[in-house]
């Protein structure tokens, strides 16, 4: 059992988060997630952090509005397709926002994902990355993004990534959850590094998954639109309509570098064989596979 998960599915009891001051709102408001009813058309994205979770996003937005960009500009990502468990002072709650919208995006782990997700058998998307390339994207992501605490050294962040102690716990239960959950539920279960090898073949995997079929025209729209290029410039893509208190792109753009692989830029030779051993261990047993670079 992870430390992220103890004995109930009660978000108190996420000792990672509770550790974590700015995610305190999250906390108080979690009665209000578990009991959140979905309906059965409802879409659910779910990642851990840094997976992609806007790339896909963006993606799903365009083809609910059949490719027109103009109507994906309408409001941030983050107001588009809201965070389920996402709760700051001042703002809607995640759950304040989803009445109103076709399609959620989750960080949770997959034992506490609302229960009402399972009864009503929602299709949902799970976007993986491989741990590494997540690992440093994390470790900018804690610089820029203000609820975080200090990551401290790189070293040391690798460290807290590895045993777990990161927001959202860890990424070995969190894949490993989500994978056996696909063999039961409607489930779209997909690779960063897929999309970066052939994000058009991607994009027609979930149109297929969704039930849409749109014109080629079309699909090659979503395709420019949701590039990393497009992205980066886009203010409703790139969260750069965030007040600087909550994210400081100065410090490390959220649309960093949008790569595989470079986590070996990172990664010394004596870090790489540590994480290797102990992701060969962590991974055992599960048929999970996930390519480290394209
Ligand atoms: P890097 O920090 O490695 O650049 P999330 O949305 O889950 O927080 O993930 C953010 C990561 O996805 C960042 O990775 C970001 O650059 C990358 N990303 C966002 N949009 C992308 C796109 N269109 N193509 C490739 N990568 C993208």
């Amino acid at each position: 059992m992870s430390r992220f998960y103890r004995d109930s599915p009660d978000f108190w009891e996420l000792e990672v988060i509770h550790e974590i001051p700015l995610y305190r709102p999250f906390v108080e408001k979690w009665a209000q997630v578990e009991s959140f009813q979905a309906r059965p058309d409802d879409l659910l994205i779910s990642t851990y952090p840094k997976s992609g979770t806007t790339w896909i996003s963006e993606i799903v937005d365009m083809i609910y509005n059949n490719g027109d960009e103009e109507k994906c500009k309408r409001d941030a990502i983050f107001n588009r397709v809201p965070f389920m468990e996402m709760s700051c002072p001042g703002l809607l709650s995640g759950t304040e926002q989803l009445d109103t919208v076709p399609s959620h995006r989750t960080h949770l782990p997959v034992q506490l994902l609302p229960v009402s997700f399972w009864e009503q058998d929602c299709k949902m998307i799970y976007l993986a990355r491989n741990a590494k390339d997540v690992a440093v994207s994390y470790y900018h992501f804690y610089q820029m993004a203000k609820m975080h605490p200090d990551p401290g050294t790189w070293d040391e962040f690798l460290g807290k990534f590895m045993a777990g102690k990161v927001a959202y716990g860890s990424w070995y239960d969190h894949v490993k959850g989500w994978w056996e959950k696909k063999k039961a539920y409607r489930i779209l279960y997909m690779f960063y590094e897929d999309m970066k090898k052939d994000p058009k073949r991607e994009i027609e995997k979930v149109l297929q998954f969704l039930g849409k079929d749109l014109k080629e025209e079309v699909v090659n729209k979503i395709l420019h639109h949701t590039s990393f290029q497009e992205m980066k410039k886009n203010p409703t893509a790139n969260y750069e309509m965030m007040p600087t208190w909550a994210m400081d792109h100065s410090v490390s753009p959220f649309m960093r570098k949008g790569m595989s692989g470079d986590w070996k830029n990172y990664f010394t030779v004596a870090q790489n064989e540590i994480f290797d051993a102990h992701y060969k261990e962590q991974m055992k047993g599960s048929t999970f596979k996930c390519q480290m670079e394209i």
